[in-house]
């Protein structure tokens, strides 16, 4: 099972993840950081943000590769997830927004159909996290259903970066950033895949919330299996996961 931490809050699992990358990024000024949107992560972006103006860390050279964006959005879209990583981390923390890079930026919005455009982007994005050294720090939200990024259960545990459906789960669950019109949720994105995602060198998975039980558990103390791909964890020399007692419940 991997290293499991149990905490009160949403904060005090930031505190923890904002103390592992402050002392990296001390001896690492130029760190890559794994970068994920939704809801999970915000508190620890926001004790990272502190802990950098308190310990007036430098973050200019730090380097950031998110994790997943969704097909067809233009980047300038409010839910895009270039726009939410820039949002929610680029601008608090103090990054250099040339630095960080979504999945979709080279795609800047292009339609399902521009076969063109879609063919290489997921092996270049691979290719970049590669040529930047790898990802010292990922951090990994997950979903009801066990996906980490935009991995649904039965992708390929050995996946790249590449296009995938949405299943009608997720598009649920994240209407709620779409006036909670399930229509206007795109059907498809680009992720990171699983193979990537255990590439880095270090996994902090964050799971708050009696909704996401099962999952963890899953996750922890299921078999590795395709069909909760948050379970590839268990194979990673290196992942903790911090979770609150809602959250642990089922362990
Ligand atoms: C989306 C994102 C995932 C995220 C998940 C859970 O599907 N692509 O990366 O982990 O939502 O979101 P939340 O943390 O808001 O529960």
């Amino acid at each position: 099972m991997p290293e499991v931490i149990i905490v009160k809050n949403e904060a005090e699992a930031g505190e923890i993840y904002a103390r592992a990358v402050a002392d990296l990024i001390k001896s690492k000024p130029d760190a890559v950081l794994g970068l994920a949107t939704g809801s999970s992560p915000l508190a620890a972006y926001q004790a990272l943000a502190k802990t950098v103006k308190d310990e007036a860390i430098d973050m200019s050279r730090v380097r950031g590769f998110a994790l997943d964006e969704y097909i067809g959005l233009p980047l300038s879209h409010p839910e895009s997830y270039h726009s939410t990583i820039h949002r929610t981390v680029v601008e608090p923390l103090g990054m250099n927004p040339d630095l960080v890079h979504v999945p979709g930026d080279v795609l800047d919005g292009a339609p399902l159909e521009d076969g063109d455009k879609l063919a290489h982007a997921g092996a270049d994005y691979d290719a970049a996290i590669e040529a930047a050294g790898g990802i010292d720090v990922q951090i990994l939200g997950i979903g009801t259903d066990g996906h980490v990024g935009f991995n649904e259960p039965g992708s390929s545990l050995a996946s790249g970066t590449r296009i995938k459906t949405l299943v009608e789960q997720t598009r649920v669950d994240n209407a709620r950033f779409f006036d909670d019109d399930i229509d206007q949720v795109p059907t498809h994105c680009i992720t990171q895949g699983i193979g990537t995602i255990m590439r880095a060198r270090h996994l902090v998975l964050l799971a708050f919330g009696a909704g996401k039980a099962e999952a963890v558990a899953q996750t922890c103390e299921g078999g590795v299996s395709a069909f909760c791909p948050a379970s590839a964890l268990q194979m990673h020399p290196h992942a903790t996961i911090i979770v609150d007692e809602a959250a642990a419940s089922s362990l």
